[in-house]
């Protein structure tokens, strides 16, 4: 019988998810099907109803949904259970098994360019939802310090408690002076939406270096101001895409314990922008 999988969230029509997932089960030829489920903020309890009703196989969890889901869950993985999100469910028996592909996703571009994050100083920029995967993924590799350089002050303490609390030394600035201290940095990570609408970049790029690697979680549009500039001045960049395209490699392994097919996958995200 065809297995059906689904992403939910709010807003959820633009998500590349369903066209990402299904080029990957043709491409196996695989009885599989994915689909956008709108679920809005309150209504979670309803919309996870629905999908046992549907007998759902897995799915993916998105805005508002990433840290509320984690109630519905039977059991959880270690990544999930460290950042306190989930972005991928699997349905194992018809227990829900909660797991987060974003800590393991964000890392992988970096492996491929064979960078070590080991001992290196770390700017994050932006301290919500995917902020708190970047900090869980960097606490692992064993960086020496992130710093995190957000609008609203509070929300960057928070997040450095959370550090903390996972052993990464951490402090907090704001954007403006984490414009002006770039060079500082082996790693500069945007995480906030800005660069999504308009062509402006959270932070001054004035500084960044050679040494520098940029990467920014926005991939649509693929080249933002904050990556061109730094593209210029000689920076390696890390385009938001390519963690996009990892996590749902990831959540796909975990569904179908099959590994991803990179290029049937890349293909189909590259042919939507
Ligand atoms: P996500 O789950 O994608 O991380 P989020 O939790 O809403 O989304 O977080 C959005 C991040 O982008 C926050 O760090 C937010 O800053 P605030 O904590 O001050 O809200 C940041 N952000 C959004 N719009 C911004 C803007 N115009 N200027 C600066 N930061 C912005």
């Amino acid at each position: 019988m065809t297995k059906t999988y689904a992403v939910i969230g709010d807003p959820i029509d633009h998500s590349l998810s369903p066209a990402i997932h299904n080029a990957a089960f043709a491409f196996l030829g695989l009885d599989c099907t994915y689909i956008a489920y709108r679920i809005p903020k309150g209504e979670l309890s309803e919309g996870i109803e629905s999908l046992k009703l549907i007998n759902i196989a897995g799915f993916n969890v998105t805005i508002p949904h990433k840290i509320e889901m984690m109630k519905f869950l039977d059991d959880m993985d270690e990544d999930c259970k460290t950042i306190g999100a989930t972005n991928t469910v699997n349905n194992e028996n018809g227990k829900f098994k909660g797991y987060n592909t974003d800590m393991n996703g964000f890392l992988e571009p970096i492996k491929q360019r064979n960078q070590s994050c080991k001992d290196s100083n770390v700017l994050l920029i932006g301290a919500g939802g995917a902020a708190r995967a970047i900090v869980a993924a960097f606490a692992k590799e064993k960086a020496h310090k992130i710093t995190v350089a957000n609008r609203t002050r509070e929300k960057a303490e928070e997040l450095v408690k959370f550090a903390n609390n996972l052993g990464l030394e951490s402090d907090h600035t704001d954007l403006v002076n984490a414009g002006n201290t770039t060079g500082n940095y082996k790693f500069i990570v945007n995480a906030t939406s800005v660069g999504m609408k308009n062509n402006t970049s959270p932070i001054s790029t004035r500084m960044i270096n050679k040494d520098c690697t940029v990467y920014d979680l926005v991939y649509m549009p693929v080249d933002t101001e904050l990556l061109e500039q730094s593209k210029k001045q000689g920076a390696t960049i890390i385009y938001g895409w390519e963690m996009l395209l990892a996590q749902a490699m990831r959540s796909f392994e975990i569904w179908t314990k099959r590994k991803a097919p990179y290029e049937a996958m890349k293909l189909t995200l590259l042919g939507r922008f």
